[in-house]
């Protein structure tokens, strides 16, 4: 074997799990300049934006900029519509009474928090949480959001609510109609359902949210290594 393609091949049996190859290693590129984690790729991507001001959310009260946490190697990407309060104060996605039951949701399907992604469409709240206009979502999802999905290439995304899978999706579709179903979203499978914080405000919806899980659980399960639900099954 050619000795440059065999040291590669080496050197690629020496990397960790999760590394991202952004080009073809050629004579000039030697492949340990140009590799990087997924943790890296998504490190840089928020020093980057560490300071952004590339729409008028950037100056609305905006205390943190919160981006997308969790597993870079997650199969499944929970995205949700943007910060509240909490979030906001404690800069990290989900973390408020809607973050609460995303996470007991996560748990009954047999999965932790660490294992998955949670990201948003826009990363800096909203005044008086409203939800974001065109135009923020619209820069946002193209400077952050696409390239969060692109470097961790999650099997599933499961989008959260109205506003975010009809951002994903780009149409105006009702969630009610297109929840439970999966959908194609440039090559990964995206599976809309109601966001946490409606279903606090309507719990008699939760039954529905359960019955999405379960499809995510599916899908999960004819890959390779399902995660087991809990025992009690839902969540409540
Ligand atoms: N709602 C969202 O859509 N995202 C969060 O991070 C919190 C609440």
């Amino acid at each position: 074997m050619d000795k440059k393609i065999e040291s590669y091949l080496s050197f690629l049996a020496k990397q960790p799990e999760g590394t991202v190859y952004e080009e073809k290693p050629t004579s000039q590129t030697t492949p340990s300049k140009k590799s990087q984690t997924k943790q890296q790729l998504l490190d840089e991507l928020k020093k980057q934006y560490s300071e952004c001001s590339r729409c008028p959310l950037a100056t609305q009260g905006r205390t943190n900029i919160v981006f997308g946490h969790g597993n870079p190697n997650a199969q499944v990407m929970f995205i949700g519509e943007g910060p509240g309060r909490d979030e906001d104060m404690q800069s990290l996605p989900f973390v408020g009474r809607a973050g609460k039951l995303l996470t007991k949701i996560i748990e009954a399907m047999g999965l932790r928090r660490e294992e998955i992604y949670i990201s948003n469409v826009v990363k800096c709240r909203p005044p008086h949480n409203r939800a974001p206009l065109p135009d923020e979502s619209k820069t946002c999802k193209s400077i952050i959001l696409y390239k969060e999905i692109k470097i961790i290439k999650p099997k599933i995304i499961c989008t959260l609510g109205a506003t975010a899978t009809q951002e994903l999706l780009e149409r105006p579709i009702s969630i009610s109609k297109i929840r439970g179903t999966f959908v194609d979203f440039n090559g990964i499978q995206l599976l809309p359902t109601f966001h946490p914080a409606y279903l606090l405000r309507n719990p008699t919806k939760k039954r529905d949210a359960w019955e999405d899980m379960k499809k995510i659980i599916d899908k999960l399960a004819s890959r390779k290594k399902p995660p087991a639900p809990q025992k009690n099954k839902r969540f409540k």
